[in-house]
């Protein structure tokens, strides 16, 4: 089952065409997007996401997002969702029309089913393999028109980077910087446990702000554990109690694997970690 709905309040059927195939982000992937987790009719960190969206509009030289109409439609969206207790509800939003100078952005909002591989990873985690991103953590800074840190529709090589991963036996992949610094998986952010205390990269060297790797860091300090952000190398990925992938709809997997070596086990690690997350929604 799906749900759409456009910011003007209407449902429609999402196997009908809605997108002019002169859209900027059919022909450019020229516009943003966020992807919200749902559970049990609640959106989990809608004020993040709405957040990073307007972030995200800004770095792009998008006009503002009218987050009043994206709450009341994932809202709308999602006291129209029968499909169950879970659902990831996507919020997309394109520069619109590509030559008419007066376009506004095409917005909507979809909700659609938790996949299996995902549901799979949450419940017997991960192996990844860590890919070259060809950055260097102070590239971001030096050059923001290359977008790195925002989540625009322009994710190829996201997804290439996870064929990348099949080919080469593995679930999912860890990108380093060109000094060997750890940046973030193509749709996850980086958390490792050393300790009672849990690590995660700044998302100035050029990564995605996580809205559920700081949800995670929420829940484990009012379960009393340090948290830090701070750059992280490839050596850190090994040495650790945990090495985990966190995002929206994985929520926090383990990684068992890393580099085809399987890692020394963490799933107690996890399992406290993971409760420290739902708490948060308790
Ligand atoms: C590149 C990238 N980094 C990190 C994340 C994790 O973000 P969030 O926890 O807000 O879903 C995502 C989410 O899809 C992503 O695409």
């Amino acid at each position: 089952m799906r749900v759409l709905a456009f910011l003007d309040g209407t449902l429609a059927n999402p196997e009908d065409p809605h997108i002019r195939v002169d859209d900027l982000s059919v022909q450019r992937g020229d516009g943003i997007f966020e992807t919200v987790l749902a559970v049990g009719g609640q959106p989990r960190e809608l004020r993040p996401h709405l957040d990073r969206l307007a972030r995200s509009a800004s770095m792009l030289d998008l006009p503002e997002p009218d987050d009043a109409a994206f709450e009341r439609t994932v809202r709308l969206v999602l006291d129209n969702w029968t499909g169950g207790d879970e659902c990831a509800i996507k919020l997309v939003y394109s520069r619109g029309v590509d030559g008419d100078p007066e376009t506004k952005p095409t917005a909507f909002v979809l909700a659609i089913p938790i996949g299996e591989k995902i549901k799979q990873a949450r419940a017997e985690g991960v192996s990844v393999v860590t890919l070259e991103r060809g950055i260097d953590p102070g590239l971001a800074e030096r050059a923001p028109w290359l977008l790195l840190g925002a989540k625009s529709l322009s994710y190829a090589v996201n997804m290439a980077a996870g064929r990348e991963a099949a080919r080469r036996g593995a679930d999912d992949v860890v990108f380093l910087a060109t000094d060997g610094s750890v940046l973030e998986g193509p749709t996850s952010n980086v958390i490792i446990a050393r300790g009672r205390t849990l690590y995660t990269p700044p998302a100035t060297i050029g990564i995605l702000p996580g809205t559920t790797q700081a949800a995670v860091f929420r829940g484990a300090e009012r379960a009393g554990w340090t948290t830090k952000i701070e750059p992280l190398t490839a050596e850190d990925l090994r040495d650790n109690d945990g090495l985990f992938l966190a995002s929206s709809v994985r929520k926090l997997t383990r990684v068992h694997t890393l580099d085809g070596e399987r890692l020394p086990d963490s799933s107690a690690v996890h399992a406290e970690l993971a409760k420290a997350y739902e708490d948060v929604y308790a």
